[in-house]
């Protein structure tokens, strides 16, 4: 089995139960994504004066920086009804009628994952952005006629880790495209500190800042490493996390002071030990280090290489001066 990584930042069935409780539910509560959260304010302001259903929005960024949160927070903001579904869960275009056909004016539908849709689901989707009907096709053949039913005024909200791979007609169906980013620091630091209030954990400044610098600018992150440090600290001292417990949570975790796991410092030294630090094929590093091309690309390397640990050249991966200096090595070369 997988062994799973505290610094993955896709939900895992932990997550779940104190995701949910911990999730922002106004607008005003949520930390961070300022530029974001001002235009969702206009766009939700703007739509109740019209009386009318926000427009199709499309929520695209990293996995665990709050996507699912955001159209939670709208829906409740709008007073809407919220549908959640996802891109995988939708396996025949029948699902997709069937959901649209449940709902009622004003709802929203909350897609994740939304790339993952299959094509001829996608083009279900175009009319009931559009002209919000659903064009059903009867039989086949020369004798196939569509049937065009009127659906309820509905919003979408469709969110994706991967923009690049969702279709252009799809994207350019969405009237309003937000980006969210890795969260600051400071912003982590008054998750964690807002959390540890609904979790009934009391923490200090300086175990706040220690947690914050560890979870990847990421807020699912950070309360994983919350979660689990509070849990340290329950059973090693009273459950009062302070800068030294935090400490001996993380030494025990092996999540060090940038958030960098085994698996990280794993890819890491194997280039520098076995490679001189490169330049090295990423096809190379996948199979030296037992992980999947796939994995390596997308999973382990976007976080080194933004904190300037890894480049990228013509030739290959290369790991920076700022690598050695964190892992203590020297270049031989
Ligand atoms: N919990 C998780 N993400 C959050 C955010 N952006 N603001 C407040 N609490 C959160």
């Amino acid at each position: 089995m997988e062994e799973e990584r505290l610094v993955d930042p896709t939900e895992s069935n932990d997550d779940k139960p104190t995701e949910n409780a911990l999730r922002p539910k106004k607008i005003e509560d949520y930390i961070g994504q300022d530029k974001i959260k001002e235009n969702i304010n206009i766009t939700v302001q703007a739509a109740q004066k019209r009386g009318e259903p926000i427009e199709h929005m499309l929520l695209y960024g990293a996995p665990g920086l709050g996507k699912t949160t955001l159209a939670h927070i709208i829906a409740n903001e709008m007073g809407a009804n919220i549908r959640v579904t996802s891109g995988p869960a939708i396996e025949k275009s029948g699902d997709l009628a069937a959901i649209l056909t449940n709902l009622s004016d004003g709802d929203i539908l909350f897609i994740d994952e939304i790339h993952r849709l299959h094509k001829t689901i996608e083009e279900i989707l175009y009319p009931a952005m559009e002209d919000n009907v659903l064009d059903i096709i009867i039989g086949k053949g020369p004798s196939a006629r569509t049937l065009r039913i009127d659906l309820p005024k509905i919003s979408i909200i469709g969110a994706t880790t991967k923009v690049s791979l969702l279709s252009a007609p799809l994207r350019d169906r969405f009237g309003v495209i937000h980006h969210l980013n890795f969260y600051e620091h400071a912003d982590i630091e008054k998750i964690i500190k807002r959390n540890s209030g609904i979790l009934n954990t009391s923490l200090d400044e300086s175990s706040a800042i220690e947690i914050a610098r560890r979870s990847r600018r990421t807020p699912r992150i950070a309360n994983r490493l919350l979660k689990r440090v509070r849990d340290y600290c329950e059973v090693k001292s009273d459950g009062t996390i302070n800068k030294e417990n935090c400490f001996s949570a993380f030494e025990m975790l092996e999540v060090d002071e940038h958030g960098l796991d085994w698996i990280d410092r794993k890819i890491l030294e194997t280039i520098i030990d076995k490679f001189d630090g490169g330049p090295v094929g990423l096809n190379t590093i996948a199979a030296t280090t037992g992980e999947d091309v796939s994995t390596v690309e997308d999973v382990y390397e976007p976080y080194l290489m933004q904190l300037g640990f890894i480049d990228r050249s013509p030739r290959g991966r290369i790991v920076t001066d700022i690598a050695y200096r964190h892992l203590g090595k020297k270049r031989l070369k």
